[in-house]
């Protein structure tokens, strides 16, 4: 019986969490769950946003499915110590997990494109993956500070973690078109010289049928919404992934259609790309869609099972045709959007 850990978190994280259980469950009622604390509940209830509780529930699960974390903008746990806020208890759950590759999708499947806010021929068939650099750069380099006037992080980055976060881009442009974009800003940092001479050497000895280039981050915030399908696998460092996939969640419509997959080391984390949502936290309206396709990215990467991945997406879509949520447009809440997810699994395939 493969154990799951779920991590609803805060604001609407255990809204969506429910549902993508609710679904796992139809899915794959084998599976065991077993919850636990994160972020700012966790400080809340053990002064700790990753508990030691947390963390040993890790060592023999199969797979992690994380809600969200943090707070509103006026939230007490923004002024607490950085490592007890609980965005801290994210970054140091992906580091124990060592997930350092952070998969991002940005599909919009066919019969959708009306979701976007783009013209439905540049939303028509698109199909990125972001590729997202998970362990560090600015957001882990220990040489920062914040000292009077003065503040300062440092973007460091060396071969080994370069390279093996582009085999994961390689790796998944090989079942995909082939192709992987490594984006960087050369032209300004010796961060991004490194990252772009470390890419290219390791497509040459070794990833030769992939078709590899390069381009900067300004560019691609530009083009990723206005020429999206010029892109198959994107390959990037960890801040510009961060802002680079909030951005792409316009080509699908909604932060909500968002999901991701972290890999690494040992078990997967899975989780959606938003944050807790303060604004609609507890209201029953947020869109479960980004965490149920994240159930189905841990099926598919977590425990390899592909056709119980792609019923739950199949499914997805048809209920997005039927009952599209307030962040779409739409009217359905979270409820109502789930139970049409569970019902269109019921439906016959074609
Ligand atoms: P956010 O992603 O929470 O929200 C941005 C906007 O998108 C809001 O208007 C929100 O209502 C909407 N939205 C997001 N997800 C939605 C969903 N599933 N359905 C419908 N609407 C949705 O970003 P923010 O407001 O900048 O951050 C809020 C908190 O979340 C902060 O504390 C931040 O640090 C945290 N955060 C956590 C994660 C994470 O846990 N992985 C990711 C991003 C932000
Ligand atoms: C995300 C979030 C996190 C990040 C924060 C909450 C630490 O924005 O998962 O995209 O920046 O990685
Ligand atoms: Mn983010």
């Amino acid at each position: 019986m493969p154990k799951i850990v779920t991590l609803p978190g805060d604001g609407i994280g255990p809204e969506v969490t429910a549902a993508a259980v609710e679904v796992l469950r139809e899915v794959a009622p084998d599976l065991q769950f077993e919850e636990h604390a994160i972020g700012g509940m966790a400080y809340d209830a053990h002064g700790d946003p990753f508990p030691q509780r947390t963390r040993d529930a890790l060592l023999d699960a199969d797979a992690v499915l994380l809600g969200t974390v943090g707070g509103p903008q006026n939230s007490p746990w923004n002024s607490l110590p950085r490592p007890m806020r609980p965005e801290s208890g994210l970054l140091a759950l992906r580091k124990a997990l060592g997930c350092y590759a952070n998969l991002r999708p940005v599909r919009v499947q066919p019969g959708l494109e009306h979701l976007s806010p783009l013209k439905p021929e540049l939303a028509r068939g698109v199909d990125i993956l972001i590729v997202r650099e998970l362990l560090g750069g600015v957001y882990f380099d220990q040489d920062r500070k914040i000292d009077g006037d003065t503040a300062y992080n440092t973007m460091r980055y060396t071969t080994p973690e370069v390279e093996r976060v582009a085999r994961m881009a390689f790796w998944a442009a090989e079942q995909r078109k082939g192709r992987v974009t490594s984006v960087d800003k050369a032209n300004v940092l010796e961060v991004s010289e490194l990252w772009r001479r470390d890419v290219q050497a390791l497509r040459d000895r070794e990833y030769r049928s992939i078709h590899l280039n390069h381009e900067y981050v300004d560019s691609v915030a530009m083009l990723i919404v206005s020429d999206p399908s010029r892109y198959d696998v994107i390959v990037t460092e960890n801040l510009f992934g961060d802002i680079l996939s909030d951005l792409a969640a316009v080509i699908p419509g909604s932060l909500g259609l968002m999901p991701s997959a972290s890999l690494g080391d040992g078990a997967g984390l899975f989780e959606p790309i938003h944050g807790s949502a303060p604004d609609i936290a507890g209201k029953g309206i947020a869109n479960p869609a980004a965490a149920i396709m994240s159930a189905a990215m841990l099926l598919r990467h977590g425990l390899k099972r592909s056709d119980a991945a792609n019923q739950i997406e199949r499914a997805v879509a048809l209920a997005l045709r039927a009952e599209p949520t307030r962040d779409l447009g739409g009217k359905a809440d979270t409820k109502t959007f789930t139970n049409a997810v569970l019902e269109a699994m019921g439906t016959p395939v074609g």
